[in-house]
């Protein structure tokens, strides 16, 4: 008679949109699936590296037909760890940031399920580096803050304001959307000269880049999809990137006729 396959979850990180930007460590887990449940942001390349036996669910909250609650995810998760054996959490870059990976392990251990983390490769950081912009640079920036620029209600959120007034480089997450309104209320504090870069579609074929400075971004809503998420990313440093001055240099030509 076949033994029941014993119930584990695995939360792993699928790295930032490239399918070859999982960790080693992270692929083998995939491979040893029974399920995998994946998020929208998650590579459909890489989904194909895995055995076709291998059940493959979406439970992605970017979907026009069927948006999944998080409770939903919740449930479907322990549903199919009793049902299959190891379960595969896969979710975008790392499950620790902006995931809501510890409701996931809650609900699941409530169930005496046990849960393994597999760290991914965050978009907050290897995004901006694909693009040639580094989070710090000797001289230019000695620190750097993640964070979403709004709350739960919409309003801004104080982090934004404390960033805003230190000299740290600033990476947006989930703020494409409110674009202009961020790069407002960060010029109030930091001036209408700081280069801002807006990317969307990271380490993937389609990546685009928009560089402008605070004072200029309005000027390019046309290369920005807001229905697409993206990374903003406020500081000196972004004038690393290859084609700050050359981008600079044609703005203020195009103004001054
Ligand atoms: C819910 S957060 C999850 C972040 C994820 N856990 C991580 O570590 O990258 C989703 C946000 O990450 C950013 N993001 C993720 N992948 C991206 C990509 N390939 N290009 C641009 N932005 C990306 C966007 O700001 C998006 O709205």
């Amino acid at each position: 008679m076949q033994q029941r396959k014993k119930s584990k979850v695995s939360l792993v990180g699928a790295g930032p949109g490239s399918e070859d930007l999982i960790t080693v460590r992270g692929l083998r887990v995939l491979q040893s699936a029974d399920v995998i449940l994946y998020d929208a942001l998650v590579s459909t390349k890489l989904l194909s590296q895995v055995n076709d036996s291998i059940l493959k669910i979406y439970v992605g909250k970017r979907c026009s037909q069927h948006s999944f609650t998080q409770d939903d995810i919740n449930m479907l998760i322990v549903e199919n760890a009793f049902k299959y054996g190891h379960v595969v959490r896969l979710k975008g870059g790392d499950p620790f940031v902006f995931g809501r990976a510890h409701e996931e392990i809650e609900y699941v251990e409530s169930f005496g399920i046990p849960v393994s983390i597999v760290p991914g490769i965050s978009s907050a950081l290897s995004v901006p580096a694909s693009q040639g912009i580094p989070m710090t640079r000797r001289g230019v920036s000695s620190s750097f803050w993640v964070m979403t620029a709004t709350k739960r209600d919409g309003s801004f959120s104080e982090d934004l304001k404390y960033a805003s007034q230190s000299s740290a480089t600033m990476v947006i997450l989930m703020g494409v959307r409110k674009l202009q309104e961020i790069t407002d209320e960060v010029c109030k504090y930091r001036g209408s000269e700081i280069p801002v870069a807006v990317i969307q579609n990271g380490t993937l074929k389609n990546e685009s880049c928009t560089i402008a400075t605070l004072g200029t971004i309005d000027t390019c809503s046309n290369n920005i999809d807001i229905s697409k998420p993206g990374i903003i990313v406020i500081g000196n440093v972004v004038a690393e990137h290859p084609s700050f001055f050359e981008e600079e240099v044609q703005r203020v030509l195009h103004s001054s006729l």
